[in-house]
């Protein structure tokens, strides 16, 4: 397995006191595989998948039981600079509102390349084109031109698939996408889907995908 979720609890200290969050849960996906995430609004999707990535707001979130495996790795005993690199380079989460995962004053193609500039130590040039590459495999038309576009200046479906090539940058093994299309209207949610489904094939990555649909 890829991912192996077991038993996992999450609690919030909140004035009221000790809020369960997360009692329980159990999943797995491997590599190549969906996993498609339902449950009803505040059933603990999300803070399921900010434990795996570790971004879980921690106070006021605490992790009281469980074991996050990850190639074989309990993550949740990783110290945090192994776990940084983890989250970096072999899983990458894509969220519902990408305007506001972007940044607003980086063109897109910087954003795009400061991840080969930062992670592989590349020349601007060549992480340049390597925005480019990404950009044409996530279909986004003139990707040439583009790349020195703003994220305002792309509808929210191309948007989407910036997102989803910043994901791919460092081509991670696992994918948590949380709703990822649930802003953008039906025509290109189904688009996107589609572009998701075959890279996670092309890619042979796993992929968790958090919906309130199975569409
Ligand atoms: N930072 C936080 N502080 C306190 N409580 C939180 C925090 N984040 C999440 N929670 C609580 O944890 C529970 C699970 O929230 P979560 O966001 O995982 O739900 P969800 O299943 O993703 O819902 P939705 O379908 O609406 O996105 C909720 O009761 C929520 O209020
Ligand atoms: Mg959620």
């Amino acid at each position: 397995m890829l991912l192996e979720v077991r038993d996992l609890r999450v609690e919030f200290r909140t004035r009221d006191g000790i809020a369960k969050a997360v009692n329980g849960v159990e999943y797995a996906v491997d590599a190549g595989q969906t996993l498609a995430v339902l449950g009803e609004s505040g059933s603990g999707k999300s803070v399921t998948a900010q434990a795996i990535m570790g971004i879980l707001d921690m106070p006021p979130g605490r992790i009281t039981g469980g074991e996050i495996l990850f190639k074989g790795r309990d993550l949740l005993k990783l110290k945090e600079d192994e776990r940084r690199k983890v989250r970096g380079a072999e899983m990458a989460m894509i969220f519902q509102d990408a305007l506001s995962a972007l940044n607003p004053v980086l063109t897109v193609g910087d954003q795009l390349g400061e991840m080969f500039v930062v992670h592989r130590g590349m020349s601007k040039k060549d992480a340049r084109a390597k925005a480019v590459e990404l950009m044409d495999r996530v279909r986004i038309p003139a990707a040439k031109e583009r790349v020195r576009d703003y994220p305002h200046q792309f509808s929210g479906g191309m948007r989407q698939r910036i997102m989803i090539a910043m994901a791919l940058a460092l081509e991670p093994s696992l994918i948590i996408a949380d709703e990822p299309t649930t802003a953008l209207d039906v025509t290109v949610q189904a688009q996107v889907m589609d572009l998701l489904a075959e890279l996670r094939r092309e890619l042979d990555m796993g992929l968790i995908l958090i919906t309130h649909d199975l569409g």
